[in-house]
């Protein structure tokens, strides 16, 4: 017999299922509740409600384990390649070599966009943020592509264009806002490498991207590819639910990565670190600002990490090799690496759990690599491509499908009559 929950209210008892995962992971399933007794929960920031449950991505926050369809992170960032896990993540299998090379192959072909919207990238201002054009681009793309809004339409194709073209979109918008000619895509090189290209090949000259480059980059995008139920792939779900198109839900995803909080956190990271260095280096007396709640130690604390973030780790370890490959010295590594060692001993900071995410160094590998860092979080949008589609995916598979519609507690006024201007 199944476990079930009981919950006593007005003096009657209410039995619910639970609800047991694959890794043990448990739930009360609440959905007859409002039915049966008339009261929802309260959860702000759902920080203790499933959306349902997914095969896709699973966390464990106490324990630093992250994995994908079961893989865990460690040896995908180590062995395998972003598109390799990007078919993983959205078709839940490893591909056979026939079915990398033809996903790869339709990744090739479907590089280039519209020349139509490349006239979109003039009309925005140099200084224009690439994250509010990047999505302003991709839900462009159902405008190019109507049949989307057809749900019988060839779905793998949208998959396939809107994995592909996000690369070229984000390189033109970096090109545009530095006035350099726009770099088409090369049909010879592989899904990184061609990203590198269009972002930093020029006309007058052949450009060859480092293949440690190109295997940094791999990492970062797979590092990123997928977070189970965060923000930005909340949202892709809660507007595919509406029956929203493909290009649609993710491009509202790339809004919400967008804030600091989430994958705009990146951005800030740098920016904090070089706030801290061009005001002489003082990390002591910021991080007393962090614990008098003055600051925020941007790069620093998960809802769901409460121990290490994997993803931080690998990334460390990934400075250490690429930085002296390059040549490259940054101080903010050092600031960085500072400011991890006061918090991982400060009383604050342990008894709060919070410990370095993914963003606190993923901006200094990023600006290794020679990326600029209003590009941060569009770099981490393109790692969250597959997860997005895959979520995307999944839920439309999902026979139990519903429109995500939340309830609330209205605590306003009670009912009352309408007062003329006059009587004000
Ligand atoms: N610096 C200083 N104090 C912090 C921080 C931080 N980065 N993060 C949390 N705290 C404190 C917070 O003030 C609170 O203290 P108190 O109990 O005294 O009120 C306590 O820790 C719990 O914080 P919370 O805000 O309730 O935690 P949350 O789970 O709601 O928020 C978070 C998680 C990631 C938004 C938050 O830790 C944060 O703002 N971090 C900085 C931004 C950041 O790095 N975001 C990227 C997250 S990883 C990439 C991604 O997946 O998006």
């Amino acid at each position: 017999m199944s476990e079930k929950a009981k919950i006593i209210l007005q003096g009657k008892e209410h039995e619910f299922d639970v609800i047991v995962g694959s890794e043990g992971e448990r739930a009360i399933d609440v959905r007859q509740l409002r039915d049966q007794t008339g009261h929802i929960t309260l959860d702000a920031g759902y920080a203790n409600s499933g959306v349902g449950t997914s095969e896709i991505t699973y966390l464990d926050g106490e324990n630093g384990i992250l994995r994908y369809r079961g893989y865990p992170i460690e040896q995908l960032a180590e062995k395998s390649i972003f598109v390799d896990v990007a078919y993983l993540l959205i078709y839940g299998k490893l591909p056979n070599s026939a079915e990398l090379t033809e996903f790869r192959r339709g990744l090739t072909y479907h590089s280039m966009i519209h020349e139509g919207m490349r006239h979109f990238f003039e009309g925005y201002p140099s200084g224009a943020h690439p994250m509010a054009i990047l999505s302003a681009m991709v839900c462009s793309l159902s405008a190019y592509y109507p049949d989307c809004l057809d749900p019988n339409s060839d779905v793998d194709m949208h998959i396939t264009r809107v994995l592909s073209k996000v690369r070229t979109i984000a390189a033109f918008a970096y090109k545009h806002s530095i006035g350099q000619p726009i770099m088409y895509p090369r049909n010879d090189l592989n899904y990184c490498a061609n990203f590198l290209h269009m972002m930093f090949a020029v006309p007058a000259e052949e450009y060859k991207p480092d293949p440690l480059v190109v295997k940094a980059l791999n990492m970062l995008l797979i590092l990123h590819a997928d977070h189970e139920q965060n923000c930005s792939t909340s949202t892709v779900r809660m507007v595919g639910s509406s029956n929203a198109n493909l290009y649609a839900s993710i491009s509202a995803g790339i809004l919400a990565l967008w804030g600091p909080l989430h994958g705009g956190a990146n951005q800030a990271v740098i920016e904090m670190l070089e706030r801290i260095r061009d005001s002489g280096g003082d990390y002591k007396k910021f991080m007393q600002g962090v614990k008098d709640k003055k600051e925020r130690l941007m790069g620093f604390g998960h809802r769901v990490y409460k121990n290490f973030d994997p993803r931080a780790t690998l990334l460390r370890k990934m400075a250490d090799e690429l930085f002296p490959h390059l040549g490259i010295k940054d101080p903010l590594l050092d600031i960085a690496k500072e400011l991890e060692q006061i918090a991982l001993a400060d009383g604050y900071f342990i008894e709060r759990k919070l410990y370095p995410n993914v963003d606190f160094y993923s901006g200094i590998v990023y600006r290794a690599l020679g990326i600029p860092t209003n590009m941060f979080t569009v770099m981490f949008a393109i790692g969250r491509m597959p997860g997005w589609i895959a979520h995307w995916r999944e839920m439309h598979h999902d026979p139990g499908r519903r429109i995500g519609r939340p309830r609330q507690i209205y605590t306003g006024a009670v009912t009352r009559d309408y007062v003329p201007i006059e009587n004000r």
